[in-house]
């Protein structure tokens, strides 16, 4: 199969969350599975020297943007028997930052129209399409509107992944026109609670729903997780499938990792204990045995933050440190730079994305804290397992597909069910106390590690779902 995957960010060249993660990491599995797979992201400006310098000028086309006539160079490399697209516009792309802006509307309707044209200039001819979060939603609405009896398209199917479905890329009527350039009578496909969404685009056109975790499946039916979109998804259950994502385990591992400073396995953990005392001194924090949580994450609002904020203090006190990676909303940036001005000896902010200091706080925490209010797979409590630290989450989406508590004897880490602060604050008490008794902490370690989170399973699910579309 020729599979090609659009997305707006993909490891190494352009990251701000776990999304990038994925498409950095997926099509490298699929591939060594035997399939022809290739990724299409926009050519940002913060791409690295070190990765343009492999890259080659394929062609360049123009692009209908509505009325507009746009410029659109395209630039290919191959990386680990993936071959990589890179659309380029200065306009739209060369710009401090991925999103954010206020037209970005305008900016992905050019990138999903410009890798649909860029199909008939390149000699990659994908059977599938995998497209990913509302940045490329529009990709199965053209294909369905445009390009369905045209040659060379009529045989594609896509997939849609929902990465997390807060975000949906809704705006006011008039894109439709001004910048979509659909005409009114397909409005439908679009319109959405008097919006123009286009998540929801994707949702009607596309030949497969997929999502990050089959809890998070079931989940966005529910008011509660769909952000308004659960209306439509339960008329497309018939189309709709969870796969929990993998993580990259050549990449994330402990025994070679080059951002630690030692290096550590299931069998010889020592290396562990001395990225823990490394950490707390970078940090800046004193160097005990007290156990130390990690939180790697975007300080947003759905990542918990709020349960966090509420019992902090008391967690401080019962004897933890805390090492916080992140960026996000103001509200938590400025909660942790005032707990760090509070309690400098324990606690530790980063404001910001710093892919070799989240690996620091993986393998140097002993456990992690990630109490969702909703996760749709969660990477960063498979990445801290690899790293031998059990996490404390809520158990939701992925994090419930993927935590087990250690009540028992066969945890691997700690979950507890309602959002609500005490029921979070209980959890990390018990995690306390297994903490405090070695030998069943060292247990529990270890099963953590124990555990298989790379791709290869969810690649298989992955490869039966392209295969079933392309034998419908
Ligand atoms: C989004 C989700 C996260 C998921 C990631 C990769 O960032 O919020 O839960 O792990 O996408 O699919």
């Amino acid at each position: 199969m020729n599979i090609l995957f659009a997305a707006s960010e993909a490891v190494p060249y352009s990251a701000s969350g776990g999304l990038a993660e994925v498409v950095g990491s997926l099509p490298k599995a699929i591939s060594k599975k035997g399939h022809n797979c290739a990724v299409v992201i926009p050519l940002y400006r913060s791409i690295k020297p070190e990765h343009r310098k492999y890259m080659y000028f394929v062609t360049n086309i123009t692009v209908d943007v509505s009325w507009r006539k746009q410029y659109c160079g395209i630039y290919s490399l191959e990386n680990n028997g993936v071959t990589y697209f890179f659309i380029d516009n200065e306009y739209y792309f060369d710009r401090d930052g991925l999103y954010g802006f206020y037209d970005d509307c305008e900016r992905f309707v050019f990138f999903d129209r410009a890798v649909i044209e860029m199909l008939k200039h390149i000699d990659f001819k994908p059977d599938i399409i995998s497209c990913n979060d509302w940045q490329t939603a529009l990709i199965p609405v053209y294909l369905q509107i445009y390009y369905k009896y045209q040659q060379g398209y009529n045989k594609i199917k896509t997939a849609f992944t929902i990465h997390n479905i807060a975000y949906q890329g809704k705006y006011g009527r008039e894109v439709l026109n001004e910048l979509m350039g659909i005409p009114e009578h397909n409005a439908g496909i679009l319109e959405y609670d008097g919006y123009i969404n286009m998540l929801k685009g994707a949702l009607e056109t596309t030949d497969r729903i997929i999502t990050v975790s089959p809890s998070y499946a079931k989940e966005i039916l529910d008011p509660w997780y769909a952000y308004g979109l659960d209306r439509i998804l339960v008329t497309k259950q018939h189309k709709l499938k969870g796969i929990l994502n993998g993580i990259d385990t050549d990449d994330y591992n402990p025994e070679k990792d080059p951002s630690i400073a030692w290096h550590f396995s299931k069998d010889n953990l020592s290396g562990k204990a001395k990225c823990k005392s490394e950490m707390l001194t970078a940090l800046g924090l004193v160097v005990d045995d007290e156990p130390v949580i990690g939180i790697v994450s975007r300080l947003v609002k759905h990542k918990g933050f709020d349960l966090i904020r509420c019992v902090f203090e008391e967690i401080i006190k019962s004897g933890f440190k805390f090492a916080v990676l992140g960026s996000g909303e103001k509200i938590y940036e400025e909660f942790f730079i005032e707990m760090a001005r509070r309690y400098p000896d324990r606690v530790s902010v980063t404001t910001g994305y710093v892919p070799e200091l989240a690996r620091i706080i993986y393998a140097g925490s002993d456990m992690i804290l990630m109490p969702s209010q909703n996760e749709p797979c969660g990477l960063a409590q498979m990445i801290a397992m690899r790293y031998g630290t059990p996490p404390i989450v809520r158990e939701t989406g992925g994090l419930r597909d993927s935590v087990r508590d250690n009540g028992g004897t066969d945890g691997n880490g700690f979950t507890f069910k309602t959002y609500n602060s005490d029921d979070m604050l209980d959890a990390v008490r018990r995690a306390k106390r297994d903490y405090d008794d070695k030998q069943r902490w060292n247990e529990l370690v270890l099963r953590a590690m124990n555990c298989d989170y790379s791709w290869t399973i969810p690649a298989e699910n992955y490869i039966e779902v392209f295969e079933e579309l392309i034998n419908e």
